[in-house]
């Protein structure tokens, strides 16, 4: 059995600058979450089904709720080599919802207890030693348990120095002697570059072997190439995006390093959470509803579009195109800038917006909704709660990204029935299949051209099949029949690492 994994997680946020409040005057919690964090809570409950041991680490950030998720603090001090100095932090403790796994924070006021995370959109001046820390801190803190994990899984550049310290310092140390290093890349967008002078010194590296070494890319230090290089294996998170980031400009220059690892680099695509997301479960919906029963999902839609716009009934019904998103030029923001207006304007479909991030992109969905205050309902912020809801209430998910290593929200809409309008890069092209009338096939809309006429042609194609028979139900059932849970990708995880193991030729206990 692999028997322990050790894991290392980050918790994502949305953006710096959250808007406290919500058009409608509802006060939005400025709570961290993405899909970084959905994927690596989901992962290890599933791991723990089939009796796999994972902790996770986690910087103890600001924002987190340790009340609410009786996260608690330990006597246990832990001591991280920076330098040729020690830094310090003290363990919180809390276990993951619904599961007996633990998550272990680190408290640090240094590094960790201010506004924001990463501090977007142009990053904290002092990620470079907040992330070496978090990295090196992970070993400190198996050391302090006592914990000898198989495997260390590291997620994102934060995480990326990891992979070279399980190979460096801590490689004879007796507790990581037989651990092998996967490494999963979410973005590659994102691939922490920094000043060699300070992060060489912070690791313990030294400067002087930083040039032509496995941490540089174009005279910086790398933090994504790093773990690309350091690591046994590296996964992503679709087989579409494994293909993009070594064969097309999605790698971000990561390209050549990529295809130097050849097969040690594969694509799993992301699952979703049912235990979070299933309409016949959902206890954040006005109304729960299950395939058979799909008139249900109608009042969700009802009641809350009665809340925005008082004089609605459903004859005047007209398709919901939804959106939960970061509002940043990944998501393709871009596009709906220009085509919503002419969307808006033809009288066929209404808007439901509920997004955080740049400002300019908030800017521009505030005033579509001042403008056209009863067809585009738009809601600046995040909330869990109001996203369930806004899925379930919406006819359609549009998610029209630039890139898209897998995206979540359209496996959440599928499994909520509502009709994804896509377009296929990464992910998105791995979890929706364009709608075949002859056959009766696919599960929503698919354009190809990174251009606003595509989307208007996808969306023109997908409300034409609104409440039409048989092909409005056929299209929802098959949406709601396609099966995303996360076991499969995370049964999927456990042959990685059985191959990492493999490769440095630990022996497997069976
Ligand atoms: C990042 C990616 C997104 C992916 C998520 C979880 O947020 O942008 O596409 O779904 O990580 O892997």
């Amino acid at each position: 059995d692999v028997g322990l994994a050790g894991e290392l997680g980050q918790a994502t946020g949305v953006g710096g600058g959250l808007v406290a409040r919500d058009d409608r005057g509802v006060a939005l919690q400025p709570q961290p979450q993405g899909g970084l964090a959905d994927v690596v809570s989901s992962l290890p409950k599933d791991w723990e089904k089939d009796d796999h041991k994972t902790i996770i680490i986690l910087p103890k950030y600001r924002d987190i709720d340790t009340s609410k998720f009786n996260i608690i603090p330990t006597d246990i001090i832990i001591s991280v080599p920076i330098s040729t100095w020690r830094e310090y932090a003290r363990l919180w403790i809390g276990t993951l919802p619904n599961s007996t796994v633990p998550v272990y924070f680190l408290e640090s006021r240094d590094y960790f207890d201010r506004k924001g995370i990463y501090g977007n959109p142009e990053g904290f001046a002092d990620n470079d030693r907040r992330f070496v820390f978090l990295s090196r801190a992970v070993f400190e803190v198996c050391k302090a348990l006592n914990f000898r994990p198989d495997i260390i899984h590291s997620h994102d550049y934060h995480t990326g120095f990891a992979m070279a310290f399980l190979k460096t310092h801590y490689r004879y140390d007796p507790l990581f002697a037989r651990c092998a290093g996967v490494y999963t890349i979410h973005n590659m967008a994102y691939q922490g570059q920094s000043d060699p002078r300070r992060v060489m010194e912070y690791a313990g590296f030294g400067t002087q072997n930083f040039r032509g070494s496995w941490f540089e890319h174009d005279s910086v230090v790398n933090m994504m190439k790093t773990a690309l290089m350091f690591s046994d294996k590296i996964t992503t998170v679709s087989p579409t995006y494994a293909y993009e980031i070594r064969w097309t400009n999605n790698g971000e220059g990561m390209q050549d390093y990529l295809n130097s690892r050849g097969g040690d680099v594969i694509g799993i695509l992301n699952g979703i959470d049912e235990t979070e997301w299933n309409p016949e479960i959902d206890t954040h919906l006005i109304k729960q509803y299950s395939p058979e029963m799909l008139e249900e999902k109608a009042e969700n839609k009802l009641k809350l579009l009665r809340e925005a716009i008082p004089t609605y009934d459903l004859k005047n019904d007209l398709p919901v195109i939804g959106m939960v998103s970061r509002l940043t030029d990944q998501k393709g923001i871009a596009l709906l800038e220009k085509s919503m207006e002419q969307l808006l304007t033809s009288g066929r479909v209404r808007f439901l917006i509920l997004g955080s991030g740049e400002k300019r992109y908030e800017d521009f969905f505030r005033y579509m909704g001042k403008k056209y205050p009863t067809r585009a309902l738009v809601m600046t912020g995040y909330n869990n709660a109001l996203s369930h809801q806004v899925i379930a209430a919406s006819d359609y998910l549009i998610v029209p990204s630039l890139f898209e290593p897998c995206g979540l929200t359209q496996m959440y809409a599928l499994k909520y029935g509502t009709i994804p309008i896509v377009r296929a890069t990464g992910g998105l092209a791995d979890t929706v299949q364009e709608y075949d009338p002859q056959q009766g096939t696919g599960t929503g809309f698919t354009f190809t051209q990174y251009s606003s006429k595509s989307l208007v042609n996808a969306v023109s194609r997908a409300v034409y099949y609104y409440k039409a028979q048989p092909h409005w139900d056929t299209l929802r059932v098959n949406a709601m029949a396609q099966q995303n849970e996360s076991k499969r990708s995370a049964d999927m995880y456990i042959n990685v690492f059985r191959w990492a193991l493999e490769k440095r030729g630990i022996s497997i206990p069976t």
